[in-house]
């Protein structure tokens, strides 16, 4: 991928048109007509790859690979290892997942193979090398995708099996697991490591720490499994490059650990585009949010590798994607930091489970309906852009997104068991800082600072030690630090901390943690401002959960909010503490949004945070930028001016920024 261009194409699954070579020709046609640089084959071919064991196909993906090349049009590779045939799934009953209860799935559906399983790794290891012998040198060839949306779980023998000795090798003794999980309480003390079972409906389903400790151990088996397909190819092909495609708001596995073996990231976007809940904008934020996630997990530029030009057909309801919006969506994640624009799936299925979801090309084959021309206009759109490419963003807030946080926080029983909303928690401070047209990066407590003027800690349950004196650090040198309600409560076994909480952040943040308070839903308890704060904050409403802090004796933070209702009205429900050269924020509830608006206004000035558009935009027009670029996005459904342009609705505009200077690029 050397010459500077965006890629344009997707998800090509022609072993479905073997037996018609028209479909295919027409494929390409219309491929050349959509401006498509690039598919990704192989994804779902193993049963044509290997009808039979030991028996590999690939004449008819090489006379594909080639015929697409001589068109201009590249190939991501894929290794089919997510949907294995029937014959080994009847011949070899232990590539079959077995679930939580116990059960072996039977053949079925894909992503549920047994990820322990050496048979299944011989079975993936054959045809993976068969891909890399007959492929690798073949220019055609520009990026290997490993399986396809690795996920879920296996509570099979061989995985009980290694989770005892993963669990050995991090404990080393039944003592230290014991104390860890606080196995005492209940008499649930392990006296053999063969006690131990992975968490079951019908089993151990109340020792926080087992599930929190089976969860990195599926994510570990999860990177292991992508290491073990990488590893065998790059032992042929020591160039490959490679990567897998990532999900939204995924839980399975944690992203910033797999993001150390990948070469690329790449995901998939599907937003639920026109819910009545939500306003464009508001959907174009909570895309923003990923597309931000996933340029953070290597800071650089990542891939689209699966979107719908149209819909999907397992969102609730089928909504189609209003003119306009496919566009929107497409270069809103090149705003972001994408390379590609990518499609699930060139052309719809005639059945089975997919065929219904929405591709480029429809049933009826018309190069003149909507999608179609729509597609081709974002290709073309692409193609003006080129210059993106491999463009890099500047480092200005990070917000804390860490897995072992969200899972252990999710996993305990207490303070709210009705949810905690812990997305929207982020999505709190997200909107406002996308608003303010502040570059936010997602880091996890194993990532560094250096670069960013404000860390954002929303709900950090699970504080590690080193994080906390890292943030202690980034304040005292200057940083603005905001750490939200629920935070610093256990250690990385979820034990409590002893002590005064915020664990960590009490000196930082000059107050600590008295007692919190639920809400239910429908509860809301009014906040005014201090008198005399240092910052203008509007009054507000506390949701979820209500903190109380008590102010430090010596060195006390400063009010910025007050609780004006219930048994701790007069209590600070936000404060500012300053530390060294720089300070910290300390949230003790969620706010409405207006709050965060003007907290994060304050904040951005106050840290030097210069906005992405030179100009203020109006209200639902977004601007994200790129090294040397601008995107203007309009997310109304209405025209609006922005700058020197008059956006159409849903329309977008691109600047290439020289020092002060704009030159409309698009
Ligand atoms: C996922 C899968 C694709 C397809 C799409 C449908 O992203 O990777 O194979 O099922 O969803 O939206
Ligand atoms: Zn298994």
């Amino acid at each position: 991928m050397s010459e500077r261009k965006l890629l344009h194409g997707g998800d090509y699954n022609p072993e479905q048109w073997l037996d018609r070579p028209d479909i295919l020709e027409q494929d390409i046609t219309m491929m050349k007509q959509a401006h498509v640089n690039v598919v990704t084959l192989g994804v779902f071919s193993w049963s044509v790859m290997e009808p039979r064991e030991g028996e590999y196909h690939f004449d008819w993906l090489e006379a594909i690979i080639h015929t697409l090349y001589a068109n201009g049009i590249s190939t991501i590779l894929a290794t089919p290892s997510a949907a294995r045939p029937a014959w080994m799934a009847q011949k070899y009953p232990e590539v079959r997942r077995v679930r939580a209860d116990r059960t072996r799935e039977l053949f079925r559906r894909r992503q549920n193979y047994c990820y322990t399983s050496p048979l299944f790794r011989q079975k993936v290891r054959a045809i993976d090398e068969q891909l890399a012998r007959r492929f690798g040198g073949d220019p055609a060839v520009i990026l290997w995708h490993i399986s396809n949306e690795m996920g879920g779980d296996c509570h099979c023998p061989l995985c009980q099996a290694e989770f005892r000795r993963w669990l050995q090798a991090r404990y080393g003794s039944l003592d230290a697991l014991n104390k860890a999980w606080n196995a005492r309480f209940w008499s649930h003390d392990y006296t053999a490591w063969d006690q131990i079972e992975s968490p079951a409906p019908q089993g151990e389903d109340a020792v926080q720490g087992l599930t929190l400790d089976w969860k990195r151990f599926v994510s570990d088996r999860h990177i292991d499994f992508f290491k073990f397909e990488r590893d065998v190819i790059r032992g042929i092909l020591p160039e490959a490059k490679f990567t897998t495609n990532l999900m939204y708001r995924f839980h399975d596995i944690d992203y910033h650990d797999l993001a150390k073996e990948l070469d690329l990231v790449s995901w998939d976007n599907y937003p639920t585009w026109h819910k009545p809940s939500e306003t464009v904008e508001q959907t174009a934020l909570d895309t923003a949010m990923m597309h931000d996630l996933f340029y953070s997990l290597k800071g650089k530029p990542f891939l689209i590798m699966e979107s719908s030009p149209s819909f999907t057909n397992w969102q609730p309801v089928t909504k189609q994607k209003k003119p306009g919006v496919a566009m929107l969506s497409a270069l809103q994640g090149v705003a972001h930091g994408s390379d590609s624009v990518c499609y699930f799936q060139w052309r719809a299925s005639r059945g089975a489970e997919e065929k219904f979801h929405g591709a480029v090309v429809g049933h009826d084959g018309r190069s003149d309906a909507r999608t179609f021309r729509e597609t081709a206009e974002v290709g073309a759109a692409l193609e003006q852009l080129a210059c993106a490419a491999g463009a890099g963003r500047p480092r200005q807030a990070a917000i804390v997104h860490d897995w072992p946080n969200m899972w252990a926080l999710e996993g305990s029983s207490g303070p709210r068991n009705l949810g905690l909303g812990y997305w929207r928690e982020l999505a709190c401070h997200y909107n406002a800082l996308a608003r303010a047209g502040v570059t936010v990066d997602f880091i996890g407590q194993g990532s560094d600072l250096a670069g960013y003027s404000l860390v954002v800690a929303p709900m950090l349950y699970l504080l590690r030690d080193d994080f906390a004196e890292k943030l202690c650090l980034f304040a005292r040198r200057g940083g603005t630090v905001v750490v939200s309600q629920w935070s610093g409560v256990v250690d990385e076994s979820d034990l409590c901390r002893l002590g005064d909480t915020p664990y960590g952040l009490t000196e930082l943040l000059g107050l600590r943690r008295a007692e919190i308070d639920g809400l239910y839903d429908e509860e809301r308890r009014r906040c005014i401002p201090a008198p005399g704060a240092p910052l203008p904050l509007p009054v507000t409403q506390a949701s979820v959960l209500c903190e109380v802090p008590a102010l430090n004796e010596t060195d006390p933070a400063t009010p910025l909010l007050l609780y004006d209702e219930d048994y701790f009205a007069g209590a600070p429900a936000a404060a500012v503490h300053p530390c060294g050269d720089g300070r910290a924020y300390y949230l003790a509830s969620r706010f409405t949004q207006d709050f965060y608006s003007a907290l994060y206004a304050g904040l951005a000035k106050e840290a030097g945070l210069a906005p992405a558009s030179p100009l203020p935009l109006p209200a639902g027009v977004l601007a994200a930028r790129r090294d040397g670029l601008l995107f203007v996005q309009n997310c109304n459904p209405r025209p609006e001016k922005a700058l020197d342009a008059v956006l159409p609705a849903y329309g977008t505009a691109v600047w290439q920024q020289d020092g002060g200077r704009l030159t409309r690029l698009l």
